[in-house]
């Protein structure tokens, strides 16, 4: 599968959000991951689903990877499929019934995703792989940009890699937490082909430069 570099807009200047978006695309970028946290799944609070609507209005029409840090999440995800996501993906913690949660997001002609966190099993993993598009492995406790990269998230990815490749499915593996271009490789080789940079690539002087050198170590 084709890597995709997924800049998150947590670490994006807020008060010039379209032209942000814009920026990192034309820097390279692939997808752009939305973070969406509501100060009770985790201790923070971000954007919602007006916030998606209005960058589609504004044009923007690459793929958007929305991660949703909401729990309960099941209400929300109708808002957020109809605002212009097109891949929902869901920590298992957030929902009663993480099954009926998936079937949502697909019946929602969207594709869905599942989040372990740092100190989640994958064991339900094999129970729901069937029903998912994109994997996503936290290298970081969810909630803010800019921590440092969990190293045990290479084990993770790497049995990740292997329920993946056990179920026959194409699925994204995706990485997210303290993704940078000294380390971008690690994660590739454990499995990985999605990357979330948040801090790494806004947080840089120049985008393009930043996005070619996590290219370059992926090469
Ligand atoms: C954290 C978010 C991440 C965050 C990553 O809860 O899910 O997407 O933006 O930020 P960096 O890349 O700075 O670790
Ligand atoms: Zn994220």
């Amino acid at each position: 599968m084709e890597h995709w570099i997924a800049p998150s807009i947590l670490s994006a200047d807020f008060s010039r959000l379209g032209e942000e978006i814009r920026d990192v695309l034309a820097a390279g970028a692939d997808v752009i991951h939305f973070d969406v946290m509501d100060n009770h799944y985790v201790p923070n609070l971000t954007l919602g689903p007006p916030v998606l609507a209005s960058l589609r209005r504004a044009g923007i029409d690459c793929t958007i990877d929305v991660h949703l840090m909401v729990k309960p999440v099941d209400r929300l995800i109708g808002d957020f499929i109809e605002a212009g996501a097109n891949i929902v993906s869901v920590h298992p913690e957030a929902t009663e019934h993480l099954h009926r949660t998936l079937c949502l997001i697909r019946e929602g002609g969207v594709a869905p995703g599942i989040v372990f966190n740092p100190a989640t099993p994958l064991t339900v993993l094999e129970e729901v792989i069937e029903l998912v598009d994109l994997v996503l492995i936290m290298s970081v406790n969810p909630g803010f940009g800019g921590q440092a990269f969990i190293e045990s998230s290479l084990g993770k990815l790497n049995r990740a890699r292997e329920i993946i490749a056990a179920s026959g499915r194409e699925v994204r593996l995706e990485i997210d937490g303290g993704i940078k271009a000294d380390n971008i490789r690690r994660v590739a080789d454990a499995g990985a082909d999605t990357f979330v940079a948040g801090s790494a690539i806004f947080g840089s002087d120049d985008y393009a430069a930043t996005i070619r050198a996590m290219r370059e170590a992926l090469a």
